[in-house]
């Protein structure tokens, strides 16, 4: 048989579209048609919040010193301050003991969770994730020849223990917690933090290890809570991915990191495995000017409170339009139940009021769908007669 000009595998992947991009196609084409001022989309989690002033000062102060291997090469793990800083910060944020050498710098939580999913799966492993999820980390798992398995969460959004367990096989190896959650805006409560670790450890042995893998991106990005739980503090085979592209909203510029905590068994089995993979999966690592630029800000934080309005004008609207909606604690999305059960259907009714929505389908949950918040306050505000009108028309 002929062979494709490209691989089998992408070109099956590539038709199980994304729905994001596809709602980011139909984006553009409705915004050449009716001016891009006219169409409301909610269909991308871009964070559009200021960065920190201690940002752009970070900036200037590394512009200015012109240090003459600022452009170079560094050592695979990235630069020793800039480990150093994160480090510092991480183990006020997780509440453990961290130094330089448990971080390695990577590019994005994207190129992070792909170092950590190369580092632990060997061809036919499973990994479990929790729907609805980032649909990014099938990619992520089955380029490191894993196999992903679904397991859904409850009706808020909440680690089903039992449904995880049942799913724990000979073969899983790892499962991928994502708390705040994107898309569902969960976060996930301490006991079932807790609970989460007390299942693995019923399950982990030093011959058949799996690894927790957080996904923490959206760590800082909480509304309720003082502090994010996190399965982390209760379960020693944790592997923290997380980045600043939400904390200092600076998604372009790739700055993530992946950290080892200190009980972690063959930690320096598993550093090393990443450093070597940091490199050849061919990212390498956080660009050398944000290296710098982080080890001058690493505790700094966008405008949270922006976001938090955010979420209050578009959620108490749609509560109050008849939507049933989790509110989101954390994150920067919400995910309320579609009225009919066909979530395309209603993504595409929403559409005929100029507004561009994720189908929950998307994400491994259908009846939802998601609606990104990081948007100006104005699109919001004149976006909510369509989804009143969408509602409405149903009924
Ligand atoms: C759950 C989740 N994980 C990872 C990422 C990737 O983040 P980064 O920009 O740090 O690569 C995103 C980006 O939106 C995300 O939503």
């Amino acid at each position: 048989m002929a062979k494709l000009a490209i691989a089998e595998k992408v070109a099956t992947d590539m038709k199980s579209a994304s729905w994001i991009r596809e709602m980011f196609e139909k984006g553009l084409r409705m915004k050449a048609e009716f001016g891009a001022e006219n169409v409301h989309d909610f269909s991308l989690g871009n964070p559009n919040g200021a960065p920190p002033e201690a940002f752009f000062e970070a900036v200037r102060a590394v512009a200015d010193e012109r240090r003459p291997d600022l452009h170079r090469y560094m050592p695979n793990v990235g630069f020793d301050e800039t480990r150093a800083a994160v480090a510092k910060f991480i183990s006020g944020e997780y509440r453990l003991e961290f130094d330089a050498g448990a971080v390695i710098l990577t590019t994005g939580a994207a190129g992070g969770m792909n170092v950590v999913m190369r580092t632990v799966c060997d061809p036919g492993d499973e990994v479990i994730v929790l729907a609805p999820f980032f649909p990014e980390y099938r990619f992520y798992i089955e380029q490191a020849g894993g196999k992903m398995v679904l397991v859904q969460t409850d009706e808020h959004f909440q680690p089903d223990l039992d449904a995880i367990e049942a799913a724990i096989t000979t073969r899983t190896r790892a499962i991928i917690v994502n708390t705040p959650n994107n898309p569902s805006g969960a976060v996930f409560t301490e006991d079932k933090c807790r609970g989460l670790a007390e299942v693995l450890k019923r399950h982990d042995r030093d011959e058949q290890p799996i690894y927790l893998a957080t996904d923490d991106p959206y760590r800082r990005i909480i509304f309720n809570h003082d502090w994010c739980p996190t399965p982390v503090k209760h379960y020693p085979r944790s592997l923290i991915v997380s980045s600043y592209s939400k904390d200092l909203s600076i998604a372009g510029e790739r700055a993530g990191y992946i950290a080892v905590p200190p009980a972690v068994p063959n930690r320096e089995m598993i550093l090393g495995a990443m450093t070597m993979l940091n490199r050849t999966l061919g990212y390498v690592n956080m660009p050398a000017f944000m290296q710098r630029v982080v080890a001058r800000c690493a505790e700094a934080l966008c405008d949270v409170g922006f976001y938090r309005q955010n979420r209050d004008l578009l959620c108490n609207a749609l509560l109050e339009y008849g939507y049933d909606l989790n509110i989101p604690g954390g994150a920067l999305y919400a995910f309320p139940k579609t009225p009919i059960d066909d979530d395309v259907e209603f993504v595409d009714i929403l559409m005929k009021y100029k507004i561009l929505a994720v189908p929950g389908r998307g994400f491994g949950r259908p009846g939802h769908m998601r609606v990104s918040y990081c948007v100006e306050r104005e699109t919001i505000e004149r976006a909510l007669p369509g989804f009143k009108a969408a509602i409405k028309e149903l009924r």
